[in-house]
């Protein structure tokens, strides 16, 4: 809402009041007394210091919402409801995705149909079409010239579908890059393996460490290039904890692969990581409404009118990553959208990560529990990641990863 405020050049003053009449706009017209108001609103505000809310909400909100319960459109507050207005429509037609086989282009139709109706300011509607300027194939584009190396990605999984992948089949991988050996020797001489004696081979290193350590140290290693600026640490880490929460969930389930389950944790995000790859003003935008409050799936959708799932989807379809593995990236915030249990796996461990990018959706959590068959609760504990501390190193000096624990 603020950004559609700052492009019919609203002042400063009135956007404030928008934002505030935003918090407040489900609450019926019989609350809008003063004091109730201001009650909810430092309640529903972070950080909204008790005793100061005697400024709050000034006459202009009040007139918004009233404006906003009773849609009378011919007065100065009317014009700043429709603004609510718009934005509400927008966003209760995204809540409803779950139940309903619509998307996004569809939702922009009906908002230009019910704007030449009367109904909604068509103006507004346009510019909230307007922000959509993202094409897929320029998120997809950010990717091609990174450090990555799918092909030793894909390699790692292929050797995991193999059972009896010899150790010299590993070894010769891990032979065509250097830092994937120096990865690996780092973990063999961990304090982790008790190491006392110091090894220097990769034959020994595999022994030490097990040919299932191995594939992930490899998994990891080949990914871990993307994120090498400071500003991707976090999405690096979250990448990590994620790769443990669905290999975790995997082996609770029963009938996922938990190294396919791993690998899809580590590359789940792919398609945030393109959007921080944007042009600058794209960048901005994104930021700018993520700052704002907007949950990232909803920035993104609203820039671009897919989500980072869609275009991660894409980005491993570049790098020919098996189908199953890309649909189930491309389900990962939007479960009900096809039948992928690793989709499913991906979406509950978005949840027990703790990372919100997506406002929390009973009806897919329900839907993510009940196809991978295991209790919406889950008080024993199980489905925790396996313990991985030999991967903390990836993160880098000062940044352990760490995971919510608990299910939801
Ligand atoms: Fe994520
Ligand atoms: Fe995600």
């Amino acid at each position: 809402m603020r950004e559609i405020a700052s492009r019919v050049n609203l002042g400063p003053v009135e956007s404030e009041a928008l934002a505030q009449s935003a918090l407040l706009h489900h609450y019926a017209p019989e609350v809008l007394e003063t004091e109730t108001l201001n009650r909810l609103l430092g309640a529903l505000r972070t950080g909204f210091p008790p005793g100061a809310t005697s400024a709050f909400p000034s006459r202009a909100v009040r007139g918004i919402l009233e404006r906003f319960h009773a849609a009378k459109p011919d007065d100065p507050a009317g014009a700043l409801a429709q603004v609510v207005e718009v934005a509400n429509f927008f966003d209760e037609r995204l809540e409803f995705l779950p139940f309903e086989t619509v998307n996004i282009e569809q939702i922009f139709d009906e908002l230009d149909w019910i704007a030449r109706e009367g109904f909604l300011d068509p103006a507004l509607v346009a510019i909230l079409a307007g922000l959509r300027q993202v094409r897929m194939q320029e998120l997809v584009d950010q990717v091609q010239w990174l450090p990555v190396f799918p092909a030793v990605l894909l390699r790692a999984l292929a050797l995991t579908a193999e059972e009896d992948s010899s150790f010299s089949q590993i070894e010769e991988v891990v032979r065509t890059d250097q830092v994937l050996a120096g990865h690996l020797l780092r973990v063999a001489n961990s304090a982790l393996y008790g190491a006392i004696q110091r090894i220097a081979g990769i034959r020994q290193a595999i022994e030490r460490v097990g040919v299932d350590t191995c594939r992930k140290v490899m998994m990891a290693s080949a990914f871990q290039p993307l994120f090498v600026s400071t500003t991707l640490r976090e999405l690096w880490q979250h990448s990590l904890v994620m790769a443990r929460l669905t290999e975790g969930l995997a082996q609770l389930c029963g009938r996922i692969d938990p190294h396919e389950a791993f690998l899809a944790g580590l590359v789940h995000d792919v398609g945030r990581l393109a959007f921080q790859k944007l042009r600058r003003e794209h960048v901005g935008d994104y930021r700018r409404l993520v700052e704002g409050g907007c949950e990232p799936v909803f920035a993104e959708l609203v820039l671009c009118g897919f989500e980072h799932g869609a275009a991660g989807a894409e980005i491993l379809r570049s790098w020919t990553f098996p189908e199953h593995l890309i649909e189930a990236v491309q389900q990962h915030h939007r479960p009900e959208t096809g039948d992928s249990l690793l989709g499913a796996a991906l979406y509950l461990a978005e949840d027990r990560s703790g990372s919100r990018e997506d406002l929390v959706s009973p009806a897919r959590m329900s839907l993510a529990y009940d196809r991978l068959g295991i209790p919406l609760e889950n008080p024993d504990g199980q489905g925790e990641p396996p313990d991985a501390g030999w991967l903390d190193f990836l993160v880098g000096p000062g940044a352990s990863p760490t995971v919510s624990s608990g299910a939801r």
